[in-house]
């Protein structure tokens, strides 16, 4: 059974379909990259996910139990973090903490402890007795994310963590969510940017205008995405000979002579028919200079997926 599982779940405010039955499972333990642009519906699907919300249609589930049916149930399992803060004056980081921990009934004695564990894996110790409003947006977007783990669940929906960070804050959240990944926490985290979540992400989502447009392992999706793979090939005075040569193999979809010795080749083989590729030229009679795969631009590619139809 699926950590956390959505059946067509449907959301309607008034006349808008903020989402029309979206369907995604979210197997223990991974990392769920959910993306797409402003107004998509991530936000919505994620306040379901934490019992805030309630669908139009649809279900879904979070570890088995129903969102709609036994919200109590799955809230202690879950962490939530919000897309917005939150207003919290005069209270010390460390009493924010606490605040949330007597929230989750975690008794007086052990929340002491708790507090420090997490502001350590947050990296938030020294900012331990200063002020809320003090501290820097960054910075507020971890003790957000401490909050989150007071309870230890082992789920968490986090929502878009990494906006308004800096590059550095953005690495070191990094680092923190796949430190929580390690530790087997199943996270459903969304971001408007794929590539901020390629790297440590083993499953995504690309949602647009309430509708899932790919899901599915980071790799298959990758592949999906990027199509047919592109070549760039140089050779010396044997333009049209290659050429020929190429268009003979059955991989090779179409060749282009992008410059005077320089094809550019529409390859849909694998990784390991590469070197075939190579040895094929070279029976062939073709002398090869150089033989690379074009480096594909990932936002590029996925903005082409999310064609910008959200308005
Ligand atoms: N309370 C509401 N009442 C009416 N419409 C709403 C409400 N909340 C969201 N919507 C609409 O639902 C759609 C989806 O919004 P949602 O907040 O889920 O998107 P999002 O993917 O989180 O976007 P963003 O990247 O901007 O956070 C939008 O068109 C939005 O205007
Ligand atoms: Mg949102």
């Amino acid at each position: 059974m699926a950590m956390i599982e959505v059946r067509n779940l449907s959301k309607r405010y008034k006349k808008l379909d903020a989402l029309s039955g979206v369907n995604f499972d979210i197997e223990q333990g991974d990392i769920f990259g959910y993306i797409g642009p402003n107004g998509a519906g991530k936000t919505t699907t994620i306040k379901i996910l934490a019992t805030l919300l309630l669908p139009t249609d649809g279900m879904a589930f979070i570890d088995g139990i129903d969102v709609v049916r036994d919200p109590m149930s799955v809230r202690r399992i879950i962490g939530y973090m919000p897309d917005f803060f939150g207003v919290y004056d005069e209270m010390k980081a460390w009493e924010y903490l606490d605040f949330f921990a007597a929230c989750y009934r975690i008794p007086k004695a052990k929340r002491l402890g708790i507090i420090d564990d997490v502001l350590e894996l947050t990296d938030l110790t020294t900012k331990k007795d200063v002020f809320v409003h003090e501290l820097s947006r960054g910075m507020k977007q971890r003790l957000c994310l401490a909050r989150c783990l007071v309870h230890d669940p082992k789920i968490l929906l986090l929502d878009e963590p990494a906006s308004g960070l800096d590059p550095r804050a953005r690495i070191e959240l990094r680092e923190l969510l796949k430190e929580l990944g390690r530790m087997g926490k199943t996270i459903l985290v969304s971001s408007h940017i794929l590539t901020e979540l390629a790297d440590f992400c083993n499953t995504v989502g690309i949602i647009e205008v309430g509708k899932m447009v790919l899901h599915g392992k980071i790799e298959d999706i990758l592949r999906e995405i990027k199509g047919a793979r592109v070549l760039e090939i140089k050779v010396k005075d044997q333009d049209e000979a290659a050429k020929e040569v190429l268009l003979s193999h059955d991989k090779v979809e179409d060749v282009i002579i992008a410059s005077p010795g320089f094809l550019k080749v529409h390859f849909n083989g694998e990784t390991d028919d590469l070197p075939d590729l190579m040895d094929y030229l070279k029976e062939g009679g073709i002398r090869v200079l150089s033989f690379a795969e074009e480096e594909t631009d990932l936002e590029d590619l996925f903005m082409r997926v999310t064609k910008g139809i959200v308005t």
